[in-house]
């Protein structure tokens, strides 16, 4: 089907050309003479302005066009004379594809609220919101592949499936062959030897434990992909499916873990604002969340960082008062990191050195005995966006915090194997990608940066 993208003629059109245009009728504006009908094909924030004469042969089947219904359109294109576009398309010929059937379009009208717009997840991508979040996930997950192949990393696939509990929080799917009416017991606890994998398995919460494998025999590697919790948080930050990037690099500590998270979140926001200028443009415009100019100095910011400890100084030397106590020893809430991040620093900044009674067992131990080599980078809108830390890579360590925390070792001896034969200092972080589009596009809440939200009693289809 020869086919010319709105894109293609907002870029690279000239006047005369002749253009054969799909797309979904956005309005229609009838007048005696002349006609006009904005379409939108997806493929960038514009609409392209449809012109068509009452004397043409296109202006035949013009009642019939309804906003939502899909049309094709040859003609010719022309400076149009209104403002905030450059071409029209002056209609020869004009067909509907796919009509409007049902009275009650959804998106029939214009400004529908976010949340109204979450029951039909499947018709928001037409809107401008969506259409311009959608594209700005893309380039993002463009430049996260771009970043790490430009350093040499490789994009390793850890699995969706597995046996293990990688942040111990026990916040995990199970996933059964089970039939889930006439349950095998043994000892009145479910008997999962008898499961589909012969002992419990889950959907992973992270790809971390299965990146260290890697890393501790390719150097640099890294995964991007699905990962679910089962964590009953109904807040506007967390999703039950949400998509994870996770570096992790053999022979680096702490340190260099904070470099490589900074010198990401910076790309990420530089290739955003190069690739993306109108639709940052659009969230500006319309929902004043962000602005490209703020987009632009933070692209080139270098970050800040403060240890934990010297946070909790800071938040208490505030004199504000949070809805959450500010102790050493509790964990941040998203009240702290946001005033961290809005109030003290003005910018992304990485908190590290965090007390290892809140954290992960397999965070370094410090000196101290007290904190771990962790760090959270904090941005400004959204708190925490990364967590990563230097993993324990000495076995005896490791297994006294394993064996503290009750974690069951028979289970993980693969991963102190990794401590045993060769081990290395190494460390990686975990980037919420949805947290990275509501940053960069100020969008408030994680349900409105993938297109289908999973989210305690909520999946829609
Ligand atoms: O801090 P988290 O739990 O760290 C890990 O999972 C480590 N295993 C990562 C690593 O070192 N390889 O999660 C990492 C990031 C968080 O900073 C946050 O941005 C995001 O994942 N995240 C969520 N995003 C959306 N919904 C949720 N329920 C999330 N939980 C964590
Ligand atoms: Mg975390």
């Amino acid at each position: 089907m020869l086919r010319n993208r709105i894109h293609e003629i907002m870029t690279a059109g000239k006047s005369g050309q002749k253009v054969v245009v799909f797309g979904w009728v956005r309005t229609k504006r009838m007048s005696k003479n002349l006609s006009f009908i904005a379409i939108n094909d997806g493929s960038c924030q514009d609409l392209l302005q449809v012109v068509v004469d009452a004397d043409s042969e296109a202006s035949e089947c013009l009642k019939q066009v309804q906003t939502g219904c899909s049309i094709k359109v040859e003609g010719l294109l022309k400076d149009s004379p209104a403002k905030g576009q450059k071409w029209e398309i002056v209609a020869d010929t004009l067909t509907i594809i796919g009509e409007v059937t049902a009275q009650d379009y959804p998106l029939q009208k214009k400004g529908h609220s976010l949340e109204f717009l979450r029951d039909v997840a499947h018709l928001r991508p037409r809107t401008n919101t969506f259409g311009a979040v959608f594209r700005v996930r893309n380039v993002l997950a463009q430049a996260v592949h771009n970043f790490f192949s430009q350093r040499n990393f490789i994009w390793a696939h850890t699995p969706i499936l597995t046996a293990s509990d990688c942040e111990g929080a026990g916040e995990m799917f199970t996933v059964t062959g089970f039939d889930l009416n006439n349950l095998p017991l043994k000892s009145g606890k479910v008997d999962y030897s008898q499961d589909f994998f012969g002992r419990r398995a889950h959907l992973t919460v992270s790809g971390q434990l299965e990146a260290e494998f890697l890393a501790l025999s390719l150097g640099d590697v890294y995964t991007f992909g699905p990962t679910f919790r089962a964590e009953n948080s109904n807040t506007s930050r967390h999703l039950s499916e949400f998509w994870m990037v996770e570096p992790e690099m053999a022979f680096a500590d702490l340190e260099a873990d904070i470099q490589v998270a900074n010198e990401f979140v910076t790309y990420l926001i530089r290739e955003v604002v190069q690739k993306c200028t109108e639709e940052i443009n659009f969230f500006e415009k319309f929902y004043k969340n962000v602005k490209l100019s703020d987009l632009e100095k933070l692209a080139e910011a270098k970050y800040q960082k403060v240890s934990y400890t010297d946070a909790i100084k800071i938040l208490q030397e505030s004199k504000k008062s949070f809805e959450f106590p500010v102790d050493w020893g509790a964990d941040l809430q998203t009240e702290h990191e946001r005033f961290l991040s809005e109030q003290v620093f003005k910018g992304p900044v990485t908190v590290f050195d965090y007390p290892k009674d809140i954290k992960s067992f397999y965070m370094r131990n410090n000196d101290d005995g007290k904190t771990v080599a962790a760090m959270d980078v904090l941005v400004p809108g959204v708190g925490e966006l990364i967590g990563g830390s230097q993993r324990e890579e000495r076995l005896d360590i490791l297994e006294g915090r394993m064996d503290q925390l009750s974690i069951i070792k028979d289970d993980l001896q693969w991963y102190l194997d990794l401590r045993r034969f060769g081990s290395v200092p190494h460390a990686g972080f975990g980037m919420g990608f949805e947290r990275m589009v509501m940053f960069v596009t100020g969008m408030q809440n994680i349900r409105d940066v993938i297109p289908c939200p999973r989210t305690p009693n909520f999946i829609n289809f």
